[in-house]
């Protein structure tokens, strides 16, 4: 696995619409080797880079998004919410965000959202995308907050990295993540424990933490072991990875 220490979420969303492919570019441009984005299914079974359950913050549009069909999603504006200069940007498929991302030789954190969506109905789909585009096994992580998509995942292909997500992380981690036979878990920095990181790399789990934007906030994780930052502006870290 050719992990490294820092991640662009939502592409880089301090630099520019989040999970655009703009936002994918800029976090290439500062140097970063990787990305989360998040998947979401909506209600043509197409997928589609976004994180919200509604469309009203970040696109031109409103309402549920899983409720929206290709051709809607792909009339709307992605980044004039965020600045003037991305008027035009669009909420990419997860074909176009991959293409884009492999393209510029990123690794990619696909964090599957399950917001309002049976897992049997985005799981089967996001795996089939990634078994039909994507090239390099080690340079990828499937991640979501839904353990029961994750297991899925699992079984559906054994050979994926898998990532749990949480954000406070609960007593049952260990059966969690020993059910999908985890790589790496995933948690709000902010509620993670000295002690919990500890129990986390001494059972040989990689340890990424969401979402950390500034050098003094990291510190004492990269102390307790953190393996790798996620954060909006990867060029706060970027002498990390250099
Ligand atoms: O994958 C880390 C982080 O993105 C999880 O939270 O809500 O920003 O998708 P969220
Ligand atoms: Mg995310």
């Amino acid at each position: 696995m050719q992990l490294t220490k820092v991640i662009g979420h939502r592409g880089a969303a301090s630099l520019a619409p989040e999970n655009t492919l703009a936002a994918i570019k800029a976090a290439a441009a500062s140097g970063v080797k990787w990305v989360e984005i998040d998947v979401s299914l909506i209600a043509d079974g197409a997928l589609v880079i976004f994180h919200d359950e509604t469309l009203d913050r970040c696109s031109t549009g409103s309402g549920k998004l899983r409720a929206a069909n290709l051709e809607y999603i792909a009339s709307l504006d992605a980044g004039s919410w965020f600045s003037p200069d991305y008027e035009g940007e669009v909420i990419p498929t997860l074909t176009e965000a991959l293409d884009c991302i492999q393209s510029l030789g990123l690794g990619l954190n696909l964090e599957i959202k399950h917001d309002d969506v049976d897992i049997d109905q985005i799981v089967p789909n996001v795996i089939k995308a990634l078994q039909e585009q994507w090239q390099d096994n080690e340079k990828l992580i499937i991640s979501s907050f839904n353990h029961a998509a994750l297991v899925m995942c699992h079984e559906m292909d054994s050979s994926r990295h898998l990532g749990q997500l949480y954000e406070s992380i609960p007593n049952n981690w260990q059966e969690q993540l020993a059910d999908i036979d985890a790589f790496s878990l995933h948690c709000d920095y902010a509620l993670l424990t000295e002690s919990q990181a500890n129990d986390i790399k001494q059972a040989g789990y990689k340890l990424l933490c969401y979402t950390i934007n500034s050098v003094s906030l990291a510190e004492q994780h990269w102390r307790w072991g953190m393996d790798s930052v996620i954060t909006d502006d990867p060029n706060v870290f970027m002498h990390l990875d250099k």
